[in-house]
């Protein structure tokens, strides 16, 4: 590693490496040097000169956001003429920027005006008609008031360089200088609010936030996405039990600020107008409303009676609820019910991962491995659709260390733009495709291999040996669908696994099973909707649904249990790279109760309570580090909102993974399970994006190559 450099700042002798930029330098010594264009881990721009600064023998004043430290270097952050320049750029930036903040969405939290306050400039010289342009809304997230933009990029570089859309560009000359979106009057992008978050004024905005609230009348609850199976901490601002908001600005989590259009926006189904508030039980035929108390004891008595006379239960869990309220579900199931029929909808092969990992502790992919390993493979997977935030880390890890990037799927997919290498293969031939690879792959120091559902069963293993045969270190992620459907199979959501992948013996029947069988005397189903497209008649059953909307499962229920969402409940979720994380409930919605207690209230009417001990979420947990392989995890970097990632098994599952029973949903960037159905932003994305008569395959390619 070369010397590092030495030079003072302020008269603080300081070092650092070399190149380090001296924005940068002083930042990390605690020496604010204010900037609006410069914003860490995206290309310089020096548009805006707010960081102008004072060098020894340097004749004029440096622009300290692309100046690199040099030896003996000495720099002056606040002599009077640096003062003076400040006060200047800010007074020149607000030439033509309305001073609208008293009804401007950024008030609060805005840089424009944080520097003029403690800058200065108050006063403008300027006495011309400012030049003024309409605001313009460029699709249901996005609106733009051109007057209030002050040219900095940093919209046009996080599209481009982040998201790898872009979408944004610059358009006319000098006073006009404008923000343009790709197409026209309007945008065609992913709709992930980066621009918006990232906007150091209020020039960009979001449809969804848009005038409702000021950023001080907010609660800001840290949580994770109720989306896909990224983990994403979203930070939710909300107010009289709604949430107004979602952001990560504080960059508290695995996933710093970034966040796509579900953890950022779509959390607007928790106050769908549809939403379950009472219970319900069917009488002749209805489903009508009806206390907690009766919905309960009715659930229980029928339990009851159907245990007592040894009749046959089956039960479907989720793949969104918590680790706790599955690993709950189960134990209920086992030891409560004595039965192994429980199972949820499988989306990915992390059971023949686990297995042929057996014993290696250090295999599994992390988040921060899609950022930080030399070199990544994706098979199958269009990862900027389905797994928007580890396509970021990806995009981010060849920007930043030029790490090389290999893909081979059936289709195009936005990763090719920077894949060193890239193949197209029919599907199913994934891993004659990687074979094709082979050498350039050994020549990588080391590798990520993240898979989604093309890769199963033998194939897994059969990617592992071909992982082996390289001869460098590989790591691992079997990509999955949903916020915690790794934590439903970690937990033993499944007929012939246990928590901590131990086998259960005799296997349990699948949910195709439990849909099919003819006597069955109870089907439960806890936070999914197996008969979304029931492919056959639905069998007359016992059914309990445990639900947040009359789903087309619900509606066939004999009893409705309304269910809190992720947003309305403590717990902890598994992400698919395996990092344990906490969700912090940030609102009430009356009338609803987290899965883990109606699960509880059941089993404590059906004199189950010692069997199943208590139910609140953190006993729950404690229950779970002590006893599940793996999930022995340091409880502070849970409790402050950190990521943990669970041991790898030290020795084979022994159990077959039933390849034919995991299908992914493909979901794109605007669909979210049964979930995205009832989220009106992600709804208005599509139907926006119909009004173009482009067919959902061509708006996803548009902006993929
Ligand atoms: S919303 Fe996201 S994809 Fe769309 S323009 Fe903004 S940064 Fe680009
Ligand atoms: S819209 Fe915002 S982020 Fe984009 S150039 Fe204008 S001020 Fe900068
Ligand atoms: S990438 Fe996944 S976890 Fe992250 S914000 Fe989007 S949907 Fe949520
Ligand atoms: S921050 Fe340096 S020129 Fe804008």
């Amino acid at each position: 590693m070369a010397d590092p450099v030495k030079f003072t700042i302020d008269g603080h002798e300081l070092e650092a490496a070399p190149g380090t930029l001296v924005i940068e330098a002083a930042k990390r010594a605690g020496i604010e040097i204010p900037s609006f264009c410069y914003y860490e881990g995206y290309s310089l721009q020096a548009a805006c000169r707010m960081c102008l600064v004072e060098v020894e023998k340097m004749p004029k004043m440096q622009v300290a956001c692309t100046l690199p430290v040099a030896n003996g270097m000495v720099v002056k952050t606040s002599t009077p003429q640096v003062v003076a320049a400040r006060k200047s750029t800010l007074e020149f930036l607000l030439t033509n920027h309305p001073l609208d903040c008293p009804v401007c969405d950024k008030g609060g939290e805005c840089e424009l005006q944080d520097m003029t306050f403690r800058y200065g400039a108050a006063e403008s010289r300027f006495a011309d008609t400012k030049v003024h342009v309409d605001e313009q809304q460029w699709s249901p997230v996005v609106f733009y008031d051109g007057p209030r933009c002050i040219l900095c990029f940093r919209c046009v570089r996080v599209c481009n360089e982040g998201m790898g859309v872009g979408a944004l560009g610059v358009i006319n000359r000098g006073v006009s200088s404008l923000i343009a979106p790709n197409e026209g009057d309007h945008l065609e992008c992913d709709e992930c609010g980066m621009c918006i978050d990232i906007c150091p004024v209020g020039a960009l905005t979001s449809g969804p936030y848009r005038y409702k609230t000021r950023p001080w009348e907010m609660e800001h609850v840290g949580t994770i996405c109720a989306h896909c199976s990224n983990g994403c901490k979203t930070t939710l601002g909300v107010r009289n039990d709604h949430i107004i908001r979602g952001n990560n600005r504080d960059r508290s989590g695995i996933n710093g600020e970034f966040l796509c259009i579900k953890g950022r926006y779509a959390f607007d189904f928790t106050d769908h107008p549809e939403r379950l508030q009472a219970p319900l039980i069917n009488k002749g035929g209805k489903l009508e409303p009806v206390s907690w108390a009766e919905a309960i004891s009715h659930v229980a008595k029928k339990f009851q009676e159907v245990k007592d006379r040894n009749g046959s239960f089956g039960i479907i869990g989720s793949t969104r609820t918590t680790n706790e309220e599955n690993y709950y579900l189960q134990k209920f199931a086992r030891l409560g019910l004595g039965t192994n029929n429980i199972d949820h909808h499988r989306t990915g092969d992390v059971v023949s991962l686990i297995d042929a990992l057996a014993g290696r502790t250090d295999a599994l992919a992390t988040s921060d491995d899609f950022y930080n390993r030399k070199a990544v493979l994706l098979v199958g997977a269009d990862m900027s659709m389905q797994q928007p935030f580890l396509a970021f880390q990806a995009r981010a890890n060849y920007r930043h260390h030029q790490a090389h990037i290999y893909t081979v799927t059936a289709g195009p997919v936005r990763e090719d733009n920077i894949a060193a290498r890239f193949l197209r293969v029919a599907p199913g031939d994934e891993l004659a495709g990687i074979e094709q690879l082979r050498d350039a792959l050994k020549a990588e120091p080391e590798l990520v291999i993240a898979f989604n559902d093309s890769i199963k069963g033998d194939k897994v293993r059969q990617l592992v040996a071909f992982g082996d045969s390289l001869g460098i270190p590989v790591r691992y992620c079997a990509l999955v669908d949903y916020s915690n459907s790794r934590g439903a199979i970690d937990m033993g959501v499944l007929p012939d696994l246990l928590p901590g992948y131990k086998p259960a013996t005799p296997a349990g029947m699948s949910a195709d099973e439990m849909l099919e069988a003819i006597d069955l005397d109870v089907l439960w189903v806890v936070g999914s909707n197996p008969l979304e497209h029931a492919k056959r008649e639905w069998r007359k059953r016992f059914l309990v649904v445990q639900e947040m909307f009359l789903t087309e499962t619900a509606k066939l229920a004999d009893v409705v249990l309304p269910a809190a969402s992720a947003y309305e409940k403590n717990g902890t979720v598994t992400n698919g790279c395996g990092e344990v994380q906490r969700l912090k409930k940030a609102l009430n919605t009356m009338g609803t109760k987290p899965d883990l207690e109606i699960i509880g209230l059941i089993g404590r009417e059906m004199g189950l309570a010692q069997t199943l001990g208590p139910w609140f979420p953190d006993q729950v947990f404690e229950e779970i580090r002590t006893s599940v392989h793996g999930y022995n995890v340091p409880l502070p970097i849970i409790a402050t909102g950190g990521a943990a990632q669970v041991a790898s098994l030290n020795g084979p599952v022994n159990v077959a993974s039933h390849p034919n029973l995991i299908q992914s949903s493909h979901d794109t960037l605007f669909t979210s399970g049964n979930l995205g159905k009832y989220s009106k932003i992600l709804n208005s994305v599509m139907e926006s994006r119909t009004g173009t008569n482009k067919s959902d395959a061509e708006m996803m390619e548009s902006y993929n190559p």
